[in-house]
């Protein structure tokens, strides 16, 4: 039998990996939090000082990166070349910067081998932008996750206050719409609703309402 695949799509903040976290430790479930993939790629690509307009350069990295994860509370802990960097990757400046570099060919096709990989290994919650469509076509489950964009600001700018952060909710909604928008255009795999996905709108309601009606939506499945 194969393992059972939940996706797990949406936009940025729309409550995706809170949701996936809950739902995988509920279900003994691996968790893959796909964008933190993406983010960790960026912030090498950073470290290295490289101009990230230059896809030559980035995907030129690509063989010196290697990412893991392991379980942690709140979040789950993620590692660079075994450096932990697990807050360094939700900076400001990362966040601004990911989409550009998630947008390239052969950083899309290194991820997605990576993640096809964790995924053949047990039941796994995966959360992103393209697993329903593209990194995880026949999951049993699809969720597309939405949510109003002052609605997904408010949310990061509690969760940034709480780290000590200094964003204004202005500034967050511009780069949350900004974000949408790049990452809804790109050329490969963009942010798309699969068209066997359902559609869940959370603005308004709380992670536990969110979690209760996914998992009736996996019942159904
Ligand atoms: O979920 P997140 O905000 O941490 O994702 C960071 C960025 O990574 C997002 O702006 C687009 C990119 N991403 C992607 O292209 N494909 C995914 N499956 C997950 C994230």
């Amino acid at each position: 039998m194969n393992p059972i695949q939940i996706a797990i799509d949406g936009p940025a903040s729309a409550g995706k990996s809170t949701i996936a976290k809950i739902l995988a430790t509920d279900l003994n479930f691996i968790y893959v939090d796909t964008g933190a993939m993406y983010r960790v790629v960026t912030l090498a690509a950073m470290r290295e000082d490289l101009a990230l307009q230059d896809e030559a350069a980035v995907t030129a990295l690509l063989p010196n990166i290697n990412i893991s994860f392991k379980p942690g509370n709140p979040v789950q802990r993620v590692f660079l070349n075994n450096e932990e960097v697990t807050d360094e990757i939700r900076s400001v400046e990362v966040t601004a910067n990911v989409s550009t570099v998630s947008a390239y060919a052969a950083v899309r096709q290194a991820m997605t081998d990576l993640q096809r990989e964790i995924a053949a290994a047990g039941g796994v919650v995966m959360d992103g932008r393209d697993i329903g469509t593209t990194v995880l076509p026949n999951a049993a489950v699809k969720i597309f996750l939405i949510a109003s964009v002052h609605e997904r600001a408010v949310r990061r700018f509690k969760e940034n206050q709480a780290k000590g952060m200094d964003t204004t909710l202005d500034d967050l909604e511009v780069a949350i719409e900004k974000r949408d928008y790049l990452d809804s255009h790109r050329e490969i795999s963009p942010l798309k609703k699969a068209s066997d996905a359902v559609e869940l709108d959370t603005t308004g309601l709380s992670i536990e309402e969110v979690v209760n009606k996914v998992k009736a939506i996996i019942e159904t499945k």
